[in-house]
């Protein structure tokens, strides 16, 4: 009966002190998390209930062992998250200060991913590849990028610093720092505060079906005015 006591004891004291090993570790992401969402009401709320903040401690951990080329084990630490949480990071991702994944579930990020400090990431998100190149082939995503549900990010391309890419939007190619990216496939709405109207400026158009028509319609001036002479 003894003994049975100390191993209570024992896994007790080893709660409190993760408990306390992750407050202290990752209070900054905790904080994050609560300044984020308006629905988090406090400390403890984030700490033991979001699987945002639970799957970021688990991804320290799997990129801890990826980088010591435990590839096995980071692995089984990111796929035993997954099925926890129903968020998958890679292990080999590499991810900022004060990171903050909200809600979160069917979200996806890609080995070769980077992400700066203080970004936001809804559900759904996926910074994935494009194809079955090797090497880089996943997003950098610049600091204080705000992506929203369901948004896809594709390829080893970079979205800027301060950026917003709506939600559902389908982003293939690099976003200037200061932009809002909407729409499939992604195009600038906002940039440095100023909105954009991607009828007049097609030069921040990334759709290329509109690039396409630009050409067309430059070519038929080249036309009309060859024909005026
Ligand atoms: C893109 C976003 C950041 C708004 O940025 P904004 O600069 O304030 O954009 P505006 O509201 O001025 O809209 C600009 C244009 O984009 C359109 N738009 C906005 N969000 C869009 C989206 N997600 N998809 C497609 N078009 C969108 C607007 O209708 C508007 O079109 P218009 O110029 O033809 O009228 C926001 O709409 C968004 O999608 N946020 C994600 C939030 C999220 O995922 N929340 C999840 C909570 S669980």
């Amino acid at each position: 009966m003894e003994s049975i006591l100390w191993v209570l004891y024992i896994l007790i004291a080893m709660a409190a002190l993760k408990i306390i090993l992750i407050s202290v570790f990752f209070y900054g992401d905790i904080r994050a998390a609560q300044k984020r969402d308006p629905a988090a009401k406090g400390f403890f709320e984030v700490l033991f209930l979001y699987q945002g903040l639970h799957a970021l401690v688990s991804h320290r951990i799997a990129h801890f062992f990826y980088q010591l080329h435990l590839f096995f084990l980071a692995r089984l630490v990111s796929q035993v998250t997954r099925f926890t949480t129903g968020i998958e990071i890679h292990p080999g991702a590499i991810i900022g200060r004060r990171f903050f994944i909200d809600h979160g579930m069917g979200l996806v990020i890609g080995e070769t991913a980077v992400i700066g400090d203080d970004v936001l990431l809804y559900q759904g998100v996926t910074l994935g590849g494009t194809g079955l190149t090797r090497g880089k082939r996943h997003p950098t995503i610049g600091n204080s990028v705000v992506i929203g549900t369901g948004a896809k990010v594709l390829g080893n391309i970079t979205v800027g610093d301060n950026s917003y890419i709506g939600a559902n939007a389908v982003v293939i190619n690099d976003v200037p720092p200061n932009s809002t990216v909407v729409g499939v496939p992604g195009r600038i709405t906002r940039q440095d505060g100023r909105k954009i109207d991607s009828a007049l400026e097609h030069s921040h158009i990334l759709d290329p079906i509109m690039q396409i028509i630009d050409e067309i319609e430059k070519r038929i001036d080249r036309l009309e005015k060859f024909n005026d002479k």
